[in-house]
């Protein structure tokens, strides 16, 4: 692996994005991590062994992406991994103003991003976006949330012609063990993963490593592009 190439990875201070930031370093790729805050960025960078660095970003917001990406380049691969806020919730219940900024968080914040990196971005590189589950299956009360992942979905195929020869793929993650869901007690947490892993095929939840594995293999493979690749334990099966 070349040591000089770069990656970029949104969302890479926590989660599946650190995971994935953890994994790529390790292969002798040199990673760029970003997201809010500084804090926690310079706690994932020392959780990275490799040649990694950091830099904050808003990714809902365009000029912070602009000046991000300003910033940053060339390199060769994106990972946008940064979660967006919920909107959760049957459709007479769901909060109208929770669902606009679901689509202000994770929708525009993928779209700002592939459009300022992709001058950035080497012909032989590649964007990998991040889904979820919802948008590949049809769960009561998760309408909205399948909303967001299914506009960056769509989105993302068509970029894959448009973009050429640049690759762009998509991951989506079932439900996976990762600090999303710390608002939870810890007792709390392990139950609610204890009972959703036990109705999925595998038997159990995600680990942020898994979907880090996925990751890797759809940067790294030149012959794929305009793949969604659905690591979620089985969950979208009905
Ligand atoms: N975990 C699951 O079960 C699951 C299931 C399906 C899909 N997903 C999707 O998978 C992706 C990764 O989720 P995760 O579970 O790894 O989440 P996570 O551990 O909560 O990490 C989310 C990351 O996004 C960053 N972020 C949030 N808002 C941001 C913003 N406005 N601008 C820049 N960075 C921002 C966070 O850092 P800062 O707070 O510093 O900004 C953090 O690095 C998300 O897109 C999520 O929707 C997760």
């Amino acid at each position: 692996m070349s040591a000089e190439k770069k990656v970029v990875i949104i969302g890479g201070s926590s989660g599946m994005g650190l995971a994935t930031a953890q994994r790529l370093a390790s292969k002798g790729l040199h990673v760029v991590i970003a997201s809010r805050s500084e804090e926690k960025l310079r706690d994932a960078l020392s959780k990275i062994k490799g040649t990694a660095e950091s830099k904050s970003l808003d990714f809902s917001n365009e000029q912070s992406v602009h000046s991000f990406f300003e910033w940053n380049g060339p390199f060769d691969h994106l990972v946008l991994m940064a979660a967006g806020l919920p909107a959760w919730g049957v459709l007479g219940e769901i909060q109208t103003a929770a669902l606009e900024n679901a689509f202000n968080t994770k929708f525009w914040g993928h779209f700002y991003c592939a459009k300022y990196a992709v001058p950035k971005l080497r012909k032989n590189g590649s964007i990998l976006f991040t889904i979820g589950g919802a948008a590949r299956s049809a769960i009561a009360g998760t309408a909205g949330v399948a909303a967001v992942n299914g506009a960056i979905m769509c989105m993302a195929f068509t970029l894959a012609k448009e973009l050429a020869p640049i690759r762009v793929n998509i991951l989506s993650p079932g439900l996976v063990d990762t600090p999303a869901y710390n608002w939870m007690t810890e007792e709390e947490k392990q139950g609610f993963f204890k009972q959703m892993g036990g109705n999925l095929p595998v038997g159990r939840v995600g680990k942020a490593e898994e979907i880090a594995e996925a990751a890797y293999y759809l940067l790294m493979n030149g012959y794929t592009t305009g793949a969604i690749l659905d690591v979620d334990g089985g969950g979208r099966l009905h």
